[in-house]
């Protein structure tokens, strides 16, 4: 009989790694969507947040541990007390709460970062790995940038903080700098050296700063790691994190090399990535494996012949097993009310009736502009509605001029908290123009950071979703403090970019407005887990 094929458990840390990217900020309610979506895919462990980042983390964290069924909810915390006492109010609304707590053992980061030695480094990860066990047995603890760490140092520290009640070791490569074959060896070599490893579950943490953090992930796995840390889209930190999508896809595609199984219902992966890229805003690019635009799209004729005669001679694994939905044309204007929330229902959204109303009556006077709608133009219509921030400014007109003879204007009416305002504004191009026209209107100094403008369809008439990125005025060398960004899809790609430029404002003024009642900084300092 075939041995059992052991599990790897999936903790997925886009709300925490993947939420630190720049511009990849979400509130609390888009938090709680992306988590109760995680737990339909069935991930094992969220890392919900830093819940001593800021009162705005905290709140996502303890909303998620006490909202969200199913997974562990992880709080993530410095070797710090004040970070774990937090961390834990954070998580423990959960049934199955964790502490996971971090602590730097590289000699760089000892050296220039924490200023502490060694043994004072060995001697803070036990005490703030026992103060997390005292209030939970659900511990993790990471060594961070293990990957660089010296190796007899780092199987010291395993083997303490185990001895002190961490029940997962995850071994960050934090700076993606290792490679597949040093990552198997520094795996193998923790497994044979330190003692009591058996008493925990060994978990890695992969970066992408060289595009190897999902090959460096299956090395550690095939080396004994049972737990992989990831994100939907490969979110995170620079480059990103390994991908969720990838790490799973390739341990169900290639079974025969790699014998483990995740609980991912992987026909949930391609509606966890556009919700996370939905709000996010942190688009993906349409190469990218699994779950990009052209993932499972054949364009050269040969490959199209080959897959018309046998799915299997260009395709290593079908669309249905991430669940992406086939583009049929699914609607005309006289399908009628009924129909369109039956196709709401089916691309799976569940909107409330003054929000199913608005829903159709956007996809009616869609119909009028476009010949064939599919279910990803039913999706962008209810992604605007549902998705909008609370409506500071609600964009109410807007008219532009241009053409090859004329200099481009553009005139706008905005509702900002109710009083309309009007503006005309000149730019390089009528987009340029419908922008800095309601930025006038609503007399704003923010920065575009930038703009993406993708069609969401086929076609001439496609919609044309936009992406905006926008930050508070900044010195031109140096990083924004938060990045914003915002949507919008339409027909005519100018509205479009105006919809998403509100949408940035609105989030924006949003995010200001919450920070003002924030009593910490947003980050805590000399950390960039
Ligand atoms: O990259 C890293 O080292 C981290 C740790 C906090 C796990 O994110
Ligand atoms: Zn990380």
């Amino acid at each position: 009989m075939e041995p059992t094929p052991e599990k790897v458990d999936i903790f997925d840390t886009t709300l925490r790694d993947g939420e630190q990217s720049p511009g990849a900020s979400m509130n609390t309610e888009q938090k709680l969507r992306v988590a109760r979506q995680l737990a339909t895919l069935g991930v094992d462990i969220i890392e919900a947040g830093f819940p001593i980042a800021s009162p705005g983390d905290f709140e996502a964290v303890s909303r998620i541990a006490a909202e969200v069924d199913g997974p562990q909810i992880a709080g993530l915390a410095r070797a710090r007390a004040q970070d774990i006492e937090r961390a834990w109010e954070a998580v423990r609304g959960s049934a199955r709460p964790r502490i996971h707590t971090f602590l730097a053992t590289s000699d760089l980061h000892l050296e220039h970062k924490l200023k502490m030695s060694r043994a004072e480094a060995l001697a803070r990860a036990v005490e703030m790995v026992a103060l997390a066990a005292s209030f939970t047995d659900n511990v993790e603890f990471s060594p961070e940038d293990a990957a660089r760490s010296n190796v007899d140092y780092l199987c010291e520290v395993v083997e303490a903080v185990i001895e002190a009640g961490a029940r997962v070791v995850n071994i960050p490569d934090t700076v993606g700098y290792t490679t597949p074959e040093e990552f198997h060896k520094l795996i193998r070599t923790l497994k044979e050296r330190v003692p009591n490893i058996e008493d925990a579950t060994i978990s890695v943490h992969c970066h992408n700063d060289l595009g190897l953090a999902v090959a460096n992930s299956l090395a550690a796995v095939r080396a004994g790691a049972r737990q992989v840390e990831c994100t939907i889209n490969g979110l995170g930190e620079r480059a990103g994190n390994a991908s969720l999508e990838e790490v799973v896809m390739a341990l169900r595609t290639r079974h025969d090399v790699l014998p483990f199984t995740t609980d991912i219902r992987t026909e949930q992966i391609y509606r966890t990535s556009r919700l996370v890229a939905e709000m996010s805003g942190m688009m993906v690019q349409a190469n990218k494996a699994i779950v990009g635009a052209n993932a499972f799209a054949h364009e050269a004729g040969i490959h199209q012949d080959g897959i018309l005669k046998h799915a299997a001679t260009y395709e290593i694994m079908t669309p249905e097993s991430i669940g992406l939905p086939k583009s049929d044309i699914v609607l005309g204007k006289h399908s009628g009310r009924h129909a369109f929330a039956d196709k709401v229902a089916k691309v799976g959204h569940d909107l409330d009736e003054t929000h199913l109303e608005d829903a159709c009556s956007r996809f009616i006077a869609l119909c009028d502009k476009k010949k064939y709608v599919f279910d990803e133009d039913v999706e962008a219509v209810v992604n605007e509605i549902v998705h909008r921030p609370s409506d500071y400014y609600v964009l109410h007109f807007v008219e532009t001029h241009a053409g090859s003879e004329l200099h481009p204007r553009a005139t706008v009416r905005v509702a900002v908290e109710g009083e309309e305002r009007e503006a005309t504004a000149e730019g390089d191009g009528p987009v340029d123009a419908a922008l800095r026209a309601i930025k006038e209107a609503v007399g704003t100094d923010t920065v575009l950071e930038a703009y993406v403008v993708k069609a969401i369809t086929g076609g001439t008439d496609a919609q044309g979703e936009v992406t905006v990125k926008i930050a508070e005025p900044h010195p031109p060398d140096q990083m924004p403090a938060r990045v914003i960004s915002g949507q919008g899809a339409n027909t005519d790609i100018i509205i479009a970019s105006a919809n998403a430029y509100v949408n940035a404002l609105n989030r924006m003024e949003s995010w200001k407005r919450h920070r003002a009642h924030a009593p910490s900084p947003t980050r805590p300092l000399g950390t960039t887990p």
